[in-house]
């Protein structure tokens, strides 16, 4: 084993693990073209007080999972913990708002948090994102959480379920967490340790705890503590969503894990998953824009978890198609075999057939023995007796059928081939 091994927490992506990213990745753009949205691809790493500032310094990513470090001048950077600070930022600084509001934008990309390895749970992972900037009509809310759900549908995924809630403003939130504190004030020393922690830096999130699940369950609910106007938004977004026909569950135990959500939030939980049963979130931030001194622009957006997708994939057994598959292995033998191979295979990539021209020094049993290891639909040989008599020999992996044909029409027939499979 060489001293060259992966970072904890990474991995690399290859093989038949390539056809799930491809398949997610896909569908997820050609979704967003349906719906409406540019795409935008900010930087890996940013300055750390966009982050710390963005996300919520009490938050736990800004307080353990970011990875920061100087650079040669002494300034702190950070890797990207999640895409919507750096994609407000990019907002605000080339002034996307001269571009008209509301603004549709997804990411597809890694994020890095420092968190404990396991299944689910990495130091770098991919979120598909998308973010609306410049509307708070809650019909942006409902258009959002209807295309995670077509997403997912579209995916061939039928285990997983929409929790929407609303936490409120940063103001009506106040007066629930005074009650919050009054309810979980005696309770507090028989809690966990992250509960006893976050009792005094970010009470909300003794909600979602795993361990103290029965103290969460009698808690009250913020739904009841809500001001007018996240009732109002709440109640619309319910009534847009049964319009599209989306089902959901309202779950006043959504309370997210980044300070600059506002009224909506969202989950979207696979059942196959264990623990790390999340697949999406997201919710609406309309003071982070400002926050990040920007103008007054509220924003909502969503975040998918690809790898956690993929896991459920394989959990339902989706199936999935490689795209990427070689039509053609194109072999040969001798120097004037290994010229037309070139012009051959030259002819079959214009005309769109993916082609695989041998580029080792085996010989002929070597190069079908490749082909199969390629998984190759066909494969072409071109060699002496091919040469001498204007002809190639082609034989269909799979039947094992084997036939000869003139040259000058390999590219027509294979087209055609390929045409009836
Ligand atoms: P988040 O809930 O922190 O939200 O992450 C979104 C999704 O990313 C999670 O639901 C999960 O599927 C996946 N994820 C998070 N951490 C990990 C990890 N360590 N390993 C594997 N997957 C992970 C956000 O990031 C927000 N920016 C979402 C958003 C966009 N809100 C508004 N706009």
């Amino acid at each position: 084993m060489s001293t060259y091994t992966r970072i904890k927490g990474t991995k690399d992506i290859f093989g038949e693990e390539v056809k799930y990213w491809e398949y997610i990745e896909n569908t997820a753009k050609n979704l967003f073209k349906i719906y409406g949205y540019k795409e935008i691809r900010t930087p890996l790493i940013e300055k750390t007080e966009l982050f710390s500032r963005g996300i919520g310094q009490e938050t736990d990513i800004v307080q353990k999972e970011m990875y920061t470090f100087d650079d040669k001048k002494g300034r702190s950077l950070t890797l990207r913990p999640e895409g919507t600070a750096s994609v407000a930022r990019a907002y605000i600084e080339n002034s996307l708002i001269t571009l008209g509001s509301p603004q549709k934008l997804f990411y597809i990309g890694p994020m890095f948090r420092y968190e404990k390895p396991q299944a689910g749970r990495y130091r770098e992972f991919y979120q598909i994102g998308a973010e609306i900037f410049g509307t708070d009509h809650p019909l942006a809310d409902a258009e959002l959480i209807t295309f995670v759900h077509d997403f997912f549908n579209k995916l061939k995924l039928s285990n997983f379920k929409v929790k929407i809630n609303n936490i409120g403003t940063f103001e009506s939130r106040e007066k629930y967490k005074e009650v919050l504190k009054t309810y979980y004030q005696p309770l507090l020393p028989n809690l966990c340790e992250d509960c006893q922690r976050r009792f005094n830096t970010n009470i909300m999130r003794l909600l979602d705890c795993k361990i103290d699940v029965e103290a969460a369950k009698n808690a009250p609910s913020i739904l009841d503590y809500l001001d007018e106007e996240s009732r109002e938004h709440f109640h619309n977004l319910q009534k847009y969503l049964k319009a599209y026909n989306v089902p959901y569950q309202v779950d006043p135990k959504i309370v997210r894990g980044l300070d600059y959500y506002t009224k909506t939030a969202f989950e979207v939980e696979h059942s196959d998953l264990g623990e790390q049963a999340v697949i999406a979130g997201g919710g609406r931030y309309d003071d982070l824009v400002e926050q990040l001194e920007g103008p007054k622009t509220q924003g909502v957006g969503f975040a998918i978890g690809i790898e956690r997708v993929i896991e459920a994939l394989k959990r339902e057994n989706v199936e999935v198609e490689s795209e990427s598959e070689i039509d053609v292995y194109v072999a040969f033998q001798g120097e004037k075999g290994e010229m037309a191979a070139i012009t051959l295979s030259k002819e079959l990539r214009k005309k769109g057939i993916n082609t695989f021209l041998n580029i080792s020094k085996r010989n002929l049993s070597g190069q079908f023995k490749h082909a199969n290891r390629l998984n190759a639909k066909y494969v072409v040989v071109i060699g002496d007796e091919e040469i001498s008599r204007d002809i190639v020999t082609i034989k269909n992996m799979k039947s094992g059928e084997q036939t000869q044909i003139e040259r000058n029409w390999v590219s027509e027939i294979i087209v055609e081939k390929l045409r009836e499979e």
